[in-house]
């Protein structure tokens, strides 16, 4: 556990789904999947990033959230988070810190995030933490499931 001057950051376990998820659905701008955010998908993320994915609290109550973890090579950074009326007071950057940390730890040496152009916010996070924006680069994808899963388009 580390404490910032605002808010106890600490690791994140299947039983802070339920405030997660109500925090990312209130939060503008953050791509959530039907089955990727259910409580079986984040439970399986987290079961396989036990170390690197993290709450932020203030008096109790969850305001923050990151979920960070890697496939052996590079780290990847999802659902970056902080409640309205807990921002501008560093708890992402206390949360970020401690993801980074938690990767380097287990010898990743580059992370990457994605994030939406129009995010002004969330690109002004990034811009100040210096995470590169690649122009060269194209991002590729394809889902793994039949067509009835792809409504949320993320
Ligand atoms: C982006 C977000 C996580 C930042 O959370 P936060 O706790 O307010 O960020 P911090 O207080 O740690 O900010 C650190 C620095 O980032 C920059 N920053 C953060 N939010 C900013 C904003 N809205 N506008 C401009 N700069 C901003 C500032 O330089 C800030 O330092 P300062 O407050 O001393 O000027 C928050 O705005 C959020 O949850 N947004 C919605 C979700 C989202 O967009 N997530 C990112 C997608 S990956």
């Amino acid at each position: 556990m580390n404490i910032s001057a605002h808010a106890l950051i600490r690791l994140m376990t299947p039983a802070d789904y339920s405030a997660a998820h109500a925090l990312w659905t209130a939060t503008p701008g953050m791509g959530l999947h039907s089955e990727d955010d259910s409580p079986e998908g984040i439970t399986r993320y987290l079961q396989r990033n036990p170390e690197s994915c993290f709450v932020a609290e203030r008096s109790g109550r969850l305001v923050g959230t990151v979920l960070a973890g890697h496939d052996g090579r590079r780290g990847f950074i999802y659902h970056l988070a902080v409640a309205p009326d807990a921002q501008r007071r560093g708890i992402a950057d206390a949360l970020v810190n401690a993801a980074l940390q938690a990767l380097r730890v287990q010898q990743i040496q580059k992370v990457a995030l994605l994030i939406y152009r129009d995010n002004h916010n969330g690109n002004a996070f990034w811009d100040k933490r210096r995470f590169s924006r690649r122009e060269d680069v194209y991002y590729r994808d394809q889902w793994l499931k039949p067509d009835k899963f792809h409504t949320d388009n993320r």
